[in-house]
């Protein structure tokens, strides 16, 4: 989500609604607005595009005022609707809040309050905040910024909020963890948001709050920030910005692509927030939950999909059968619906879409319903049409995706299905305690791994530099790690427009193996488990055959290292989780040759993100 604010002498209104279409690619699903006139907060918000808002506030209310705070936003909770769109107030109508981030606890704190006789309007954890907020400032007697910092050491989660009260309509609260907040800082005016976009033409001097950091921003005073935790007041650096508004939407990155390479970490997390809880040793997500026994006792679990998350799908075959031992299949959804596939009430089919919307994808799961099979999906953007149409889901919570090539949304949709894996798994006792136990360890290191591959990035960009005229390229993996080579395949034919295939790397020599000469790169994933042993022969067979090596290898191996062209290293990790770890470095090779080829990498031809005709 995007938030904006403007508290100062000019008119707040073109501010925000500017602001919040520049920030318009953190979400674009509903946006909102609330303005002070001087005497009372107008509220107007709506489903679809900030440009839909503009209409609507232009009908609506009277849009003067000059502090005012603005929301667009990309749906964790609660689908894309008019009300639950931000901004949200309490009960009373005094507090108006704008929210990025997920409360985790947001469950229990709503029945506390309901049990106190407040209400509510919409699905979303926002309206629980804004209602504690005015529970604490009733209950303590206290000012907005303290009810806020009480409030929020209750809270479990990731946020960057605005609040505004409007009994001291001369200011704003700010606070962060986990999700990015700006303050510009003008000539006794003050701008808020997610990025420092919305300001860069007003000002180029910025705060940017830490994690767990709070801000009481007021007209004709400093601003005071403070550590939300113990009050403690911290000096804030003023920093001068020097970028311009495109590098800022893209976070510094020349791409939507790199950006989104680079958030995977932040995604990995977000995705198995709440739902990993290792300390109880327990996996928890509401849609497993709910309907576990028709999980649990499926004659076989069908995925279908289409393009990369068909891949993220082939991952999942692994998993399913290797931890929960359920038969799987994995179909591209457009073949599957045309083929008279046999499906009973028995079945689960899995649908995993990014968008949400690719129209094969929705065809299969109709088709599915149709013949009394549950159906789940594995979505990321939240409302989306086959969110709506799926029985039950787990939704991937990667954030927007806009490059066309998937990065992110893969390997958040690998955590959701192996999180799911370990879940059924263990409800049916074919994981043992320790076992699974080291995997929920090992999930929550990822995060953390993947950052340490990120920085190997210099390293790939001059293999990308070595490799940029090849004509073809073949990427060869086995067991977990096949999937993961057609994925780094895909990605470079997406992108770069080399022709490239992957395949199961002992299935070469029934074929691809005639195409390898001196000038073939081959990009082998060999790290160690698995088939390690059988993939050494493999790089053998290849080497005696003249064919160049790129091998991804577990850190401190040699073995490999002698034998390949060049070695990528990753972190070793149990094989199950290997994909997450093994696609980054493909991700990266595919976009610096794109870029070294002066491809358009965001919007490669004849490809779009969202296919939605069949
Ligand atoms: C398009 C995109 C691919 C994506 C596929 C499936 O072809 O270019 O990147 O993998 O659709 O999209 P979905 O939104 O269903 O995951």
């Amino acid at each position: 989500c995007g938030i904006v604010g403007y508290i100062g002498h000019r008119e707040a209104y073109p501010i925000i609604i500017e602001g919040l279409k520049r920030l318009e690619y953190r979400g674009y699903d509903s946006a909102g607005i609330a303005l002070f006139d001087g005497s009372d907060l107008k509220i107007s918000k709506t489903k679809g595009k900030v440009a839909d808002l503009e209409n609507r506030s232009n009908e609506t209310i009277s849009t003067n005022g000059h502090i005012g705070i603005g929301h667009t936003r990309w749906a964790t909770h609660g689908i894309p609707n008019d009300v639950n769109s931000h901004p949200h107030s309490s009960n009373t109508g005094e507090l108006a809040i704008i929210h990025n981030g997920i409360i985790e606890n947001y469950e229990s704190l709503k029945k506390e309050l309901i049990s106190r006789g407040y209400t509510f309007q919409s699905d979303t954890d926002t309206e629980v905040l804004v209602n504690l907020i005015e529970d604490v400032k009733q209950k303590e007697n206290v000012k907005l910024g303290k009810a806020v910092q009480i409030a929020l050491n209750q809270v479990i989660g990731a946020y960057a909020i605005a609040v505004f009260d409007k009994s001291r309509p001369e200011e704003v609260v700010v606070a962060r963890l986990g999700s990015p907040l700006a303050i510009g800082i003008g000539d006794n005016e003050f701008f808020i948001a997610s990025d420092a976009s919305p300001f860069i033409e007003y000002t180029k001097n910025a705060i940017y709050l830490e994690d767990e950091e709070m801000a009481i921003v007021r007209i004709g005073k400093d601003i005071k920030v403070r550590k939300i935790k113990d009050d403690s007041l911290v000096d804030p650096y003023i920093q001068e910005l020097q970028i311009n508004l495109e590098q800022i939407e893209k976070g510094g990155y020349d791409h939507f692509m790199l950006k989104e390479i680079h958030e995977q970490p932040k995604a990995i997390t977000d995705t198995y927030r709440g739902r990993l809880l290792r300390n109880e040793a327990l996996i928890k997500m509401a849609g497993i939950e709910d309907n576990l026994n028709k999980l649990l006792n499926a004659n076989r679990i069908i995925i279908v999909a289409c393009g990369t998350s068909w891949h993220a799908g082939l991952v999942a075959e692994y998993i399913f059968e290797d931890l929960a031992r359920i038969p799987v299949e994995v179909e591209y959804a457009s073949e599957f619906r045309y083929r008279n596939p046999v499906i009973t009430e028995n079945d689960v089919l899995i649908a995993i879409s990014q968008s949400g919307e690719t129209a094969d994808t929705l065809a299969a799961i109709k088709l599915a319903k149709s013949k009394g099979a549950f159906v789940f999906g594995v979505c990321n953007v939240v409302g989306s049409s086959i969110a709506r149409e799926t029985h039950a889901g787990a939704y991937t919570h990667a954030g927007p995706e806009i490059g066309v090539a998937s990065t992110k949304a893969f390997t958040t949709q690998v955590t959701v299905l192996t999180l799911m894996a370990l879940r059924l798994a263990k409800a049916k006792g074919s994981i043992s305690n320790s076992d699974f136990h080291r995997h929920l360890l090992e999930l929550e290191l990822i995060p953390q791994h993947v950052e340490n591959v990120l920085k190997s990035d210099s390293h790939i960009k001059s293999i990308a530099n070595t490799y940029k005229h090849s004509n073809n390229c073949l990427y060869l993996g086995r067991g977990y790690n096949f999937p993961v080579a057609l994925e780094g395949a895909l990605k470079l034919k997406e992108i770069s427009y080399i022709h490239a295939e992957g395949y199961p790397a002992a299935e070469m020599k029934h074929g691809p193996i005639a195409l390898i000469d001196e000038n073939m790169p081959i990009v082998v994933i060999a790290t160690k488990k698995g088939h390690y042993e059988k993939v050494v022969s493999n790089i053998q067979e290849i080497k005696s055959r003249k064919g160049k090596i790129i091998a991804i290898v577990t850190q401190g191996d040699t073995t490999v290292k002698a034998l390949a062209d060049h070695v990528i290293e990753v972190p070793e990790t149990l094989e199950a989780l290997s994909p997450l770890l093994n696609t980054i470095p493909l991700q990266l090779l595919s976009y610096h040759i794109a870029v070294l080829l002066g491809k358009n990498v965001d919007q490669p031809r004849n490809l779009a993100k969202s296919v939605t005709v069949e």
